[in-house]
């Protein structure tokens, strides 16, 4: 298949044998000025908003950090498990295809660790807890971890490299490339060392959705993108309730009560920012694009992604 062309296993390792770095290493045991944002206002989408101080503007922004963070180290909790299915049964004749699956699912499991830190060092240097969609008692990452795991290991590796696509695009997009407003040096160190390994990550994923795909018929390729569309309203309910519990921690942080239809105006403005930070740039990511048009442009269609645009 084109899009997995040029791609192979051991250089795949190579390049994450060459990039690794540790949780310490990044952090370095820094802090965040809680006087200054964290992240673009791009990632918040409020600054229209004109009932929002500048206090409740900061603390938003202050939330974002903390909810990016949570929910990418809570949806990467699925990965190691989804990937051991994707081992295949002849993996004694392809060492590197068995070792740069293994390497994934490790990093996957220390990004969760990058993850879990940043969300304690934000709030030790804010000062005060953020709201948190997943519980510390684990129930519900682990009722999301298996919904996920609950459907075929073609669709889950594919919406895998749209999200993993999407993280490396929002990186370079809003912060790499984005030099007046680039964020807490902290925040953006922990972004690039998870970019950095993310990369290998979505090239094991297009050889394993090639590998995988290569022998579907049309209509199975068709509904594996139903699949992909199931998957997305999965990590969608996670947005609701997250920008629910940021909407609480700026009311307590801050001592303001938002009326009903400020709440209803925030919820929606908030709710959007955070598709469009997570999944928006995931699905419309024009390499996306292009796999799910090879391999089933009705499928493609399910997703809103049209030929002509590609
Ligand atoms: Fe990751
Ligand atoms: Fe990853």
């Amino acid at each position: 298949m084109r899009f997995a062309q040029g791609l192979d296993y051991a250089t795949i390792v190579a390049a994450s044998e060459k990039v690794a770095w540790t949780v310490d290493e990044v952090f370095q045991d820094r802090r965040i000025d809680p006087s200054k944002p964290i992240v673009p206002a791009s990632w918040v989408g409020t600054d229209g908003l004109p009932f929002l101080r500048q206090q409740e503007q900061l603390t938003l922004n202050h939330c974002r950090a903390f909810s990016y963070a949570h929910l990418l180290g809570n949806f990467e909790e699925f990965i190691p498990l989804h990937l051991t299915d994707g081992v295949p049964p002849a993996w004694q004749a392809n060492r590197a295809h068995l070792r740069a699956l293994l390497r994934f699912g490790e990093e996957e499991l220390k990004h969760q660790e990058l993850f879990r830190r940043m969300e304690a060092v934000l709030e030790e240097s804010c000062g005060h807890p953020f709201g948190r969609y997943f519980d510390a008692d684990k129930v519900r990452v682990t009722a999301f971890t298996e919904a996920i795991l609950a459907h075929p290991t073609l669709p889950r590796f594919l919406i895998l490299l749209a999200l993993e696509w999407g993280t490396q695009r929002h990186y370079v997009d809003s912060i790499r490339d984005h030099t007046e407003e680039r964020g807490a040096p902290l925040y953006v160190d922990v972004l690039k060392a998870h970019w950095l390994e993310e990369a290998q990550h979505a090239k094991t994923d297009a050889l394993e959705v090639a590998r995988l795909a290569k022998d579907k018929t049309p209509d199975e390729l068709r509904v594996a993108f139903a699949d992909v569309a199931a998957l997305g309203a999965l990590v969608d309910a996670t947005f609701v309730g997250q920008v629910d519990e940021e909407i609480d921690t700026v009311q307590q942080v801050t001592g303001r009560t938002f009326s009903d239809e400020e709440s209803a105006t925030l919820r929606e403005t908030l709710h959007r920012s955070m598709s469009a930070c997570i999944t928006g740039v995931a699905l419309s990511h024009p390499s996306f694009a292009k796999v799910a048009l090879e391999l089933s442009p009705e499928g493609a269609a399910t997703l809103g992604i049209a030929r002509e645009l590609h």
